[in-house]
């Protein structure tokens, strides 16, 4: 048997951010396979995405079940059996129940489109612009029963320009969120993450930069 890392894909959409997983992980920069994507959503896009990369899409819909924690239960079971040892949620776009989170502790990342603890919940992006913060970013975060609560993994800044529509920005941070994700996945893969209670402990390579904006004039 293998001990190459196996992960588990829950996705509710379109699917960009598990695209860039599939592509790191087929360009080698990620040692990992992803063993099924299970999506809530029969309509997801993301569906499209594993019959190109031939990997096995499974729908599961919470309609299907007697309750919340049955649902959640039957994914746990899923993933436990397939001997996945990292869970991905990809734009998944529900609140993770106690039962998968239980089976998987510190072992599900989550991606989120703000600078958390800011604008947690749906429409981080919009959330940014209607505040009138001048940055804004994506984090990934491992999960816990909160809503975008657990503790930060890595954070990616960009700035948000005077004239900034929800869209503009979304566009703007989706870039850095398929540079984040992937990179996360491959830290974990590696062995280089980590948990120190709240606080996550990551090899880096170099120093972090800041950013100022708007910039500061000479
Ligand atoms: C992304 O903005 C992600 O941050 C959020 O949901 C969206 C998913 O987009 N959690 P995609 O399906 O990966 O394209």
């Amino acid at each position: 048997m293998s001990d190459l890392l196996k992960i588990g894909v829950l996705a509710s959409g379109r699917g960009s951010n598990f695209q860039s997983i599939v592509d790191n992980i087929e360009s080698g920069e990620i040692e990992a396979e992803i063993s099924v994507l299970i999506t809530d959503n029969p309509e997801a896009y993301a569906i499209e995405r594993c019959r190109k990369h031939n990997i096995e899409a499974l729908i599961l819909k919470p309609d299907d079940f007697p309750d919340r924690n049955s649902y959640y239960s039957c994914i746990a079971d899923d993933l436990v059996k397939r001997g996945v040892g990292l869970v991905v949620l990809a734009g998944f776009m529900r609140v993770v129940g106690k039962a998968l989170i239980d089976k998987f502790p510190n072992k599900i990342m989550n991606i989120h489109p703000a600078l958390l603890p800011s604008f947690p919940g749906l429409h981080g992006q919009k959330q940014a612009v209607d505040y009138g913060v001048k940055i804004a970013g994506c984090t990934v975060h491992f999960v816990d029963e909160g809503v975008d609560t657990g503790p930060v993994i890595i954070q990616a800044a960009v700035p948000v320009y005077h004239d900034d529509s929800e869209e503009a920005l979304s566009e703007r941070i989706l870039k850095k969120e398929h540079e984040i994700f992937p990179y996360a996945i491959r830290l974990f893969a590696q062995g280089n993450i980590k948990v120190e209670g709240r606080r996550i402990a990551v090899k880096a390579h170099r120093e972090g930069m800041s950013l100022v904006n708007p910039p500061l004039l000479d």
